[in-house]
């Protein structure tokens, strides 16, 4: 008998298809192909799939989120700018089961005081921030080892550069 695979989305969002040649000297020169070339090699590591998307519109953004909840076991997500302001994005993650994890590639708290908000973290079970193009990939680690607890909104908003988990029970 096969076991299916645990599959998962790898979603980012508007102007990370531009990684590469935006901004280098915050987002380095990582292009968005080569991220989802090293999220796809961990996944043959661990045995999983994942399937990437991208996107500009938040309408297919949240689209895709609601399809996580019966496709996939787990999202990484960098929203990109939505992350500050999106409720429409933060309400898909809070409406379906699968866990979510937010991905920024720069240390957001670090940067100017807007970026430091997270209107969608705490619907997220994990927020990393400022790890570059590997934090994707501890992200990806994190959703198979099982963190699935929601952040909430009084998870710890002011620690530069980490890794903040909620609890994965
Ligand atoms: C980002 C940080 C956001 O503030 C910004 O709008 C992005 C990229 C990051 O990966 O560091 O588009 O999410």
């Amino acid at each position: 008998m096969t076991k299916t695979k645990k599959k998962y989305l790898l979603l980012n969002g508007p102007n990370l298809d531009m990684l590469g040649i935006r901004e280098p000297e915050v987002y380095g020169t990582t292009t968005l192909a080569t991220i989802e070339a090293l999220v796809l090699e961990r996944a043959a590591e661990l045995g999983v799939e994942v399937e990437c998307f991208q996107s500009n519109y938040e309408g297919a953004l949240v689209e895709k989120i609601h399809s996580a909840h019966t496709a996939y076991d787990g999202v990484v997500y960098n929203p990109g700018a939505h992350t500050h302001y999106s409720y429409a994005i933060r309400d898909a993650v809070g409406s379906i089961a699968t866990p979510v994890v937010e991905v920024h590639i720069s240390d957001v708290d670090a940067r100017e005081p807007f970026r430091a908000v997270s209107v969608v973290a705490p619907a997220c079970v994990a927020q990393i921030k400022g790890h570059g193009p590997q934090g994707y990939v501890e992200a990806l680690d994190g959703l198979v080892a099982g963190w699935s607890t929601r952040l909430g909104e009084g998870y710890d908003k002011k620690t530069s550069g980490q890794v903040i988990v909620g609890g994965t029970f």
